[in-house]
């Protein structure tokens, strides 16, 4: 069995301190550095955008996940290609042209991501999976972090793996939003790849121990 990944997400991270966050998750045996792009628009809120994924990507030393919640993304693909992403998800209800959105993506030599929405079903992705390296599923309606998280998720993930099996695609499922030590494990059996951690890990009071449990629980 492949070993499952953990990746924190900056937006819980301390933005006055970030370097010292960015440091921690190197030194952390976390895998990706998950990073919130939202635009006001396709999300009811404003993370940060293209100064701040640059002052991380010069410090990061892992996998930069980029996770675009921001309409007509494929304006902005070259960008974040150019400030270091390595995985570039966009969202499902985003995109009019996925197909189109997802080739330009790997042209810009990135793995191309697609992020599903908690109302949006399994079996939309039944064209295009064999195009995809990664999945998001959403386990909280996007735009915050701290949220609880969606019990339906687990049936997404059961399916959408089934998805993948049956059409021989090469595609992580990850999982994004309220993710702790409780539904980890049940995660990880359902057929998760990367779990996806924000407060959970950042307003821990030892984030480094907080990412190594996470990480055994996930591989046990
Ligand atoms: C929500 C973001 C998540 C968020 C997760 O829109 O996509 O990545 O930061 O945060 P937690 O783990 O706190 O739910
Ligand atoms: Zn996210």
């Amino acid at each position: 069995m492949s070993s499952k990944l953990i990746a924190p997400s900056v937006l819980a991270a301390d933005f006055a301190n970030l370097q010292r966050d960015i440091e921690m998750v190197n030194n952390s045996e976390a895998d990706w550095f998950h990073i919130d792009i939202m635009d006001g628009v396709f999300v009811p809120n404003i993370s940060f955008g293209m100064p701040v994924l640059k002052a991380i990507t010069e410090h990061a030393k892992k996998t930069i996940d980029v996770h675009l919640m921001i309409v007509d993304p494929d304006r902005y693909i070259k960008t974040f290609a150019e400030l270091g992403s390595d995985v570039l998800t966009v969202h499902y209800e985003a995109c009019t042209h996925l197909h189109r959105t997802l080739q330009a993506i790997k042209a810009e030599g990135m793995k191309a991501g697609v992020a599903l929405n908690p109302h949006t079903n399994i079996n939309l992705l039944e064209d295009t999976i064999n195009d995809l390296d990664l999945v998001c599923i959403m386990s909280v309606n996007p735009g915050f972090g701290g949220q609880n998280f969606i019990e339906n998720t687990y049936n997404k993930v059961k399916q959408l793996k089934e998805l993948i099996v049956r059409k021989g695609a090469n595609t992580q499922i990850e999982i994004d939003g309220g993710v702790t030590d409780k539904n980890a494990k049940r995660l990880v059996d359902a057929g998760a790849d990367v779990l996806v951690a924000g407060s959970y890990v950042f307003k821990s009071s030892n984030q480094l121990e907080t990412v190594k449990g996470l990480k055994a629980i996930a591989n046990s």
